[in-house]
């Protein structure tokens, strides 16, 4: 069986994630998706998440690609997510192009083209230009 790895916040789930999420099973037979916990977006990214992460796991694992919802606490974890899990394939859409190159050392490292216009940040503005 082979299995593949993704990492993400997942914010206001939307067409451009399932996209991904899709393509990314297609590269296996075993969809792990790593979820940014709210903890880890806000002191390393400074994100707000709109869905706390009990419910943006909800929603992924509502997903049919999607086959386990595990917590990303950490930029360090990957390595031992790979090792762990077993991963063979690790996929990111390719606005991080080149970033997790060092992982190819453990396993495949495939980055995925975005779905053009769409993003939650861009969901979050266009809902704020309404208001
Ligand atoms: N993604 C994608 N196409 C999009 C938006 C996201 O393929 N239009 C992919 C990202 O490349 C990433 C995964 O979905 O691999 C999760 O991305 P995330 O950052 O959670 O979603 P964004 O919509 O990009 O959120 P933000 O605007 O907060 O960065």
């Amino acid at each position: 069986m082979r299995k593949v790895i993704t990492y993400g916040t997942f914010d206001l789930l939307h067409y451009g994630h399932v996209n991904l999420l899709r393509r990314a099973k297609e590269l296996g037979d075993y969809l792990i998706v790593a979820l940014s916990t709210d903890e880890f977006n806000w002191n390393e990214k400074q994100k707000v998440c709109y869905f706390n992460y009990e419910k943006r796991k909800q929603l992924l694992e509502a997903i049919r690609y999607v086959d386990l919802v595990i917590p990303e606490e950490n930029w360090e974890q990957k390595v031992s997510d790979v090792q762990e899990f077993k991963i063979d394939t690790f996929v990111m859409g390719n606005d991080w192009e080149g970033k997790f190159d060092f992982l190819k050392e453990y396993c495949d490292v495939v980055y995925l083209e975005r779905t053009p216009e769409i993003s939650t940040t861009q969901i979050k503005e266009n809902l704020k230009n309404k208001e």
